[in-house]
């Protein structure tokens, strides 16, 4: 089964530590993501501080796997000099759903929590983390070993929204 059908959304870990090879892997696969014009728009910040975690768990209603995972990866857009803005949110998507599938590969589980482009959650982040006021917080990844072994995927596919034109 190929790795984006194994791929599904975990939110509750075991208390093992994720090594710092592991972490560096999901680092190389968020940086291995296509970006308008190749600009790599993108900054990250690995989070092991369990009390920074607790807090971030708090930052809206769905964040809460945050406060019992080992490891939490902020994605950030950081727009080099004459790149678009535009599309930054596209390049931080592609960048966080490959920390995802990165994560499967690996035997982890992962969730994405959505940040951007919701002010209150931005500046709370930055406000937890202790970032700068012109940061921009794109998303918070929550990872660990998953707690439960049945990793069972419901599959969405539906032909009915797949138009072809020959
Ligand atoms: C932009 C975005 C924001 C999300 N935010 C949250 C969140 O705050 N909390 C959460 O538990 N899951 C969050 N998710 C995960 C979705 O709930 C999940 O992907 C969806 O329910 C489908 O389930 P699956 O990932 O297991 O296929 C988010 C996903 C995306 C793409």
């Amino acid at each position: 089964m190929s790795l984006c059908l194994r791929r599904k959304s975990v939110r509750k870990f075991l208390d093992s530590k994720v090594s710092d090879d592991m972490i560096e892997r999901l680092m190389m696969s968020a940086m291995q993501a296509p970006s308008a014009r190749n600009q790599q728009p993108w900054r990250f910040i690995v989070i092991k501080n369990p009390e920074l975690l607790e807090k971030l768990g708090g930052i809206s209603k769905g964040a809460w796997p945050l406060k019992e995972a080992p490891l939490g990866i902020l994605t950030m857009i950081d727009l080099p000099e004459g790149g678009r803005e535009a599309m930054c949110p596209q390049d931080l998507a592609a960048s966080t759903q490959n920390i995802l599938l990165e994560a499967t590969h690996q035997g982890l589980g992962a969730v994405w929590i959505g940040v951007y482009p919701l002010e209150d959650r931005m500046e709370k982040v930055k406000e937890i983390v202790g970032l700068d006021k012109d940061d921009q917080p794109f998303s918070l990844v929550a990872v660990g070993f998953p707690e439960s072994k049945n990793q069972h995927v419901t599959y969405r596919y539906d032909p009915a929204r797949v138009q072809v034109i020959e």
